[in-house]
Formats: structure tokens, sequence, C-alpha cells
């Protein structure tokens, strides 16, 4: 897979500050980072941190947590589960979307180039604004949506088979890593859902307990919010859980297909 395109990369200053490692240290690292200070002019720029991975552990947030930690503690990310489950620290990182915490140091040759995922507003640093992103998956309802009353002794019971169905998009961590590498997305996020928001939407779409699917699929069969897909595949090139965003979005059009025959 190619590169993805970087966020205002133009216009990114390489002249931003230089941190040497310290006398003595034994394996040094280089990572160009992207900075962005909304108080501070001359932004965006590339601040370039020299680690010394030999007192570091292997991923890349384990460096970005040094660098935080003991080097410069302006720089801002997000993390917190530090192992791939809550999706937090998404970033592009080599080119590619992917989470720092999973991201080893040794699979990149070179230098570390780090930007905040690629095409949204950055609230600071690493960390870009999700606000449109949340709001997107919040209109596919994400939920169960029943008409007839829960059974009075028991839960809504369905088949393994059919909860085999929901187990890999319910694995979605959100971590918008797809989206944010979407060309689709790039050009027309205040319209097209993208592909997480339209994972989430298929999830419920096949739940066999759910009992608004066809509003769902009404809801969907719009030119913009659907069918900006062009089946790229960029999300799923860059779902660091595996889950193949653009065969969900490619089944929801043939479920579309199938009801108008
Ligand atoms: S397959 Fe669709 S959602 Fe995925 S990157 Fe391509 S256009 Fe975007
Ligand atoms: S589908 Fe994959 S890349 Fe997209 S938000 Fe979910 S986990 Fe992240
Ligand atoms: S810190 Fe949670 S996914 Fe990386």
């Amino acid at each position: 897979m190619a590169n993805f395109r970087l966020p205002d990369n133009s216009r990114v200053r390489r002249d931003g500050k230089v941190y040497k490692a310290p006398a003595g240290a034994k394996k040094v690292r280089t990572f160009r980072i992207y900075r962005f200070d909304p108080d501070v002019p001359g932004n965006p720029r590339l601040d370039t941190y020299e680690v010394d991975m030999a007192s570091c552990g292997p991923m890349v947030l384990d460096a970005l947590i040094k660098i935080k930690n003991e080097i410069d503690s302006t720089l801002t990310f997000r993390r917190s589960c530090r192992e791939g489950i809550c999706g937090s620290c998404a970033m592009n990182i080599d080119g590619l979307n992917t989470l720092a915490c999973t991201k080893a140091c040794s699979d990149i040759s070179g230098d570390v180039a780090i930007y905040p995922l690629p095409h949204m507003p950055v609230v600071k640093d690493l960390v870009p604004d999700l606000t449109q992103f949340y709001a997107q998956y919040a209109s596919v309802k994400p939920w169960l949506q029943t008409r007839t009353p829960a059974p009075a002794d028991r839960e809504r019971l369905q088949s393994k088979a059919d909860q085999e169905k929901i187990d890999r998009p319910s694995a979605c961590i959100l971590c918008a890593c797809c989206s944010t590498a979407c060309p689709s997305y790039w050009w027309n996020s205040d319209r097209y859902l993208g592909p997480a928001a339209l994972l989430a939407a298929y999830r419920w779409i096949i739940d066999s307990r759910d009992e608004a699917t066809g509003e769902r699929l009404d809801a969907l069969e719009d030119p913009f919010k659907l069918y900006r897909c062009h089946t790229i595949m960029n999300c799923t090139e860059a779902c660091p859980k595996d889950l193949n965003p653009a065969k969900t979005i490619a089944e929801i059009k043939k479920l579309i297909a199938d009801r108008q025959h």
C-alpha cells in the first residue's frame, strides 16, 4: 500500500526544534514528529527527537511516552490501554495510519515520521478532533432497536451462528484509522459517513435481534452517505484489527440492491 496523504504536508515547517540524544546514548533512533499548537505562531512544524532505544520499550508509543517523560513534556498525544484495545493512540506512522502501541519501532527503517491522522482538524500535536467522526458513528444508531417486547423471563437470544456474524464487526475499536485513510472521506467527510460508521451500521443491520433493518437500510440509501465508497480499499489496509470495512460496505450495497428486486 502506498503512503497515505499526510495532513498539511506542504506547509509543515522542517526547521523545528532538535533534541539531541544524551551523551553516552548507545542505540539512537530519530523521531520526526508533527507539532501543532493553536496558541503558538509558526505552526505546524516537525520537531526532531533522538531517543536512546537502549532504555526504551519496543513500540512507537513507548518512544512517545519516553519523549514526553524525559525530553519534552509539551508533546501531546492520546493513549490509554497500551494494547490495541482502546483505539486512542491512532496516528500516521511512517506514512500509514495505525496504532502507536502495536507498531514496533523495529518494523520501520530509517527515521520514524509521526503525524496525526490525515485530513482531520488537529487539536494539538498528534491529537485530531474526532467530533464529526463520533457524530457520524452516532448517526447510524449503534444500539439495538426493537418493537416487540422482550421475553419476560430471559434475554433476547440469538443462535451461535447469528452471533458469529456480528463477532468481527463488533470488534471495531473506533480508532478512525480507516476513515482517515479513505480518499472519499477526505473530500466528502461532511456527507460521506466513512468506513468506520458504515461498519458499525452493518453490525446492527445483520444483528438477528434488531427489528429496524429496513429503516437502517433506508437511512443509508443516499448518494453520499454510502455510495461515495468507490472500493479503493485503503480502509481495509489501514484497519489494525483486520476488520475489512470495505467488504462490509459492499455487503450493505448488496443488501440494498437485493431488496429492490
Ligand atoms: S473502500 Fe470505500 S471506504 Fe474504504 S477506502 Fe475505499 S472508498 Fe473509502
Ligand atoms: S474498522 Fe478498524 S480501522 Fe476502522 S475504526 Fe474500526 S478498528 Fe479502527
Ligand atoms: S493505547 Fe489503546 S489502542 Fe493504543
